[in-house]
């Protein structure tokens, strides 16, 4: 579970601070599927990257499963990360010129997962998202819908109990970008709980919950 209590963010701009998230509560249950909607500029993506232990705050707290996150603790923080949390975000943050098998290992590689499993689970979570036979092709050869299911099979290969998705259809047709929120589905039904910015009404319609955001503030 996701709880935030008066959490506030400010940004230094020059010698002035910017409010840019205000007392902000929320509580987001395991297994959800959520919508964070709101004008560009109202804080949807400063608020994801907090909790998705990218970004610090400035007051108030956040637990994340149980767990008091402490502002400070960078090691600590990206093993949570890792471990916990998947991110697919709009732009899909590829390795462009690298093979797809590759690219959806990373997180593996990164978290010192014994070299006879990556493999495998590469394999595995390329299968999930319908794209095992396109293992050899670099992820620059690859469509902009199979470039986010790739970013999804990479979110998912550690099992994460969280994915965080900015914007995830935001580079894709409709068509496209509907399978993709299927997929996010699916892993949803699952049991994964999934956060989901999206400026898409049809996407914030398929989740359980809209959370609205104005000016910082949930509204
Ligand atoms: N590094 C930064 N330094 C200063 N101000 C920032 C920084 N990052 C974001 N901001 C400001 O904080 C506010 C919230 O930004 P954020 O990126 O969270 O908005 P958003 O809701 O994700 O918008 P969009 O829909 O355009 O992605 C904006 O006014 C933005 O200018
Ligand atoms: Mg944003």
């Amino acid at each position: 579970m996701i709880e935030l209590r008066k959490l506030n963010k400010y940004y230094k701009v020059g010698k002035q601070k910017f409010h840019a998230l205000k007392d902000v509560d929320l509580k987001i249950e395991d297994g959800e599927m959520v919508a964070i909607v709101g004008k560009s500029g109202a804080g949807k993506s400063t608020l994801m990257n907090i909790i998705g232990l990218v970004d610090t705050w400035d007051s108030g707290e956040y637990m994340l499963d149980g767990v008091q996150i402490r502002k400070n603790s960078d090691l600590k923080l990206a093993k949570l990360r890792n471990e916990k949390i998947g991110f697919v975000l709009q732009d899909f943050a590829l390795i462009e010129d690298q093979s797809v098998l590759f690219n959806v290992s990373l997180p593996l590689i990164l978290g010192k997962e014994k070299m006879k499993n990556i493999k495998p689970k590469a394999l595995h979570a390329l299968e999930k998202v319908g794209l095992a036979d396109q293992r050899s092709k670099k992820a620059n050869q690859l469509s902009g819908g199979q470039k986010q299911r790739l970013a999804i099979a990479r979110a998912i290969i550690n099992e994460p109990s969280l994915i965080l998705a900015d914007e995830p259809t935001g580079a894709l047709d409709s068509k496209t970008g509907i399978e993709i929120i299927e997929l996010l589905a699916k892993q949803n039904a699952a049991g994964t709980t999934v956060v989901i910015i999206t400026h898409d009404k049809t996407v914030s319609e398929s989740c359980g919950r809209i959370i609205r955001i104005a000016d910082g503030a949930l509204v």
